[in-house]
């Protein structure tokens, strides 16, 4: 058979050729046993550059570099599509102007009333995926190293800042216990505030450095009766209620696979803002769903709650909603609940009703 009867072959399926020539961003095309291009689609052209009168009757080689050609690796191609019903591979292939680009080709063997007449190939180019891929890993990387950085620079600032504050401190305390008598009554007040705020500054950096600890350290995940320790964690914590009045329930028989002390802070900060952020006679509520397979671990209450435009902003460091003065904290707790739960693979979130109470969830992996 020539070139011309090939080529008339196709064209004399009309809706065929119509399909065929439909479909641009994928290469479909048919060869023979020996590898001879039989028909060529619109995608050949637009994915390899070449003509139909170019490549129909030539052997599909053409496409594959040297090296490839080299190294008989296009009959090599057809041998294990025909071995394994099928073949595929993500390879370089070369285009008519000689440009490379990344090839993901598919090669199936073609039977005809039963016989073996040849090959149908399906080629897309994925150089652009490809490219996507390794700029999103390498923007990926440089986050990762960038936040490494700023973890460092967190962690030694608030190391280098600890000492100088807490002697300021206790020299301001030594001039409150010797030379308080020789001080007005309005010194006395300056030193008052003075210590009150070197205190608070000093809790601040005391929780960032633990924060930045938090990220580093391995995770030694163990099975967890997380049921007793949420039962252990309300014994200190929910004493502490509004009026000391609150109770809490926890669901039987709960477990996790999880690092121990890791989850412990976790339901820590979780339990003790239930009891902190509450309402005298406030429920506290502990327990685990199953959704798609998955747990999801809770901690309710029914407090004095947030606007849930906020329910994201709280996972930050040092966010708070509510004053110092009626509720005491620095706003670190569940940005340490967050880097806890995302070390172990997991994601928490939060829903609330102001006035009503809130729960917060989270998954471990
Ligand atoms: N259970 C809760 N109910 C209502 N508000 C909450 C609750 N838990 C946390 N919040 C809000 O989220 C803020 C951040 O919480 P957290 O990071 O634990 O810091 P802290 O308790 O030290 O303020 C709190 O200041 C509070 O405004
Ligand atoms: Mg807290």
């Amino acid at each position: 058979m020539n070139q011309e009867q090939l080529i008339h072959e196709v064209e004399s399926d009309p809706v065929l050729n119509l399909f065929l020539n439909s479909i641009t961003d994928q290469a479909v095309l048919t060869v023979d046993a020996h590898g001879i291009i039989r028909t060529w689609s619109e995608g050949c052209r637009h994915i390899k550059g070449y003509t139909a009168a170019e490549t129909i009757g030539h052997h599909f080689g053409m496409f594959y570099t040297p090296e490839d050609r080299e190294r008989d690796h296009p009959d090599e191609n057809l041998r294990m599509a025909l071995k394994d019903g099928q073949y595929h591979e993500e390879r370089i292939r070369v285009r008519k102007d000689g440009e490379r680009f990344i090839a993901e080709v598919s090669i199936y063997p073609v039977k005809e009333k039963g016989q073996f007449i040849g090959f149908a190939k399906i080629v897309k180019d994925v150089s652009a995926r490809r490219l996507l891929g390794k700029q999103r890993d390498a923007f990926r990387e440089e986050l990762r190293l960038s936040n490494l950085e700023l973890e460092s620079f967190c962690y030694f600032l608030a190391h280098d800042l600890h000492s100088p504050i807490r002697a300021i401190i206790a020299h301001c305390r030594i001039v409150q216990e010797d030379f308080s008598s020789a001080l007005p009554p309005e010194a006395r007040a300056h030193l008052e505030t003075l210590v009150r705020n070197g205190l608070r500054l000093g809790m601040l950096v005391d929780d960032l450095l633990k924060f930045a600890r938090l990220g580093h350290g391995e995770l030694k995940r163990s099975d967890i009766d997380v049921s007793a320790m949420v039962q252990q964690l309300a014994k200190d914590l929910v004493p502490q209620c509004h009026c000391g009045n609150g109770s809490i329930e926890v669901q039987d028989g709960v477990r996790a696979n999880a690092d121990q002390s890791l989850l412990e802070l976790v339901l820590y900060n979780l339990i003790e803002n239930a009891c902190k952020y509450s309402e005298p006679g406030v429920t506290i509520r502990f327990g685990k769903d199953i959704v798609e397979k998955q747990p999801i671990y809770h901690v309710q209450d029914t407090g004095i709650g947030f606007e849930m435009q906020y329910a994201q902003k709280l996972f930050e460091p040092f966010q708070r909603l509510h004053g110092n003065a009626a509720y005491k904290g620095t706003g670190i707790g569940l940005a340490n609940v967050k880097r806890i739960v995302e070390r172990h693979g997991g994601t928490v979130w939060a829903e609330s009703v102001l006035g009503k109470g809130s729960t917060f969830f989270f998954t471990l992996s």
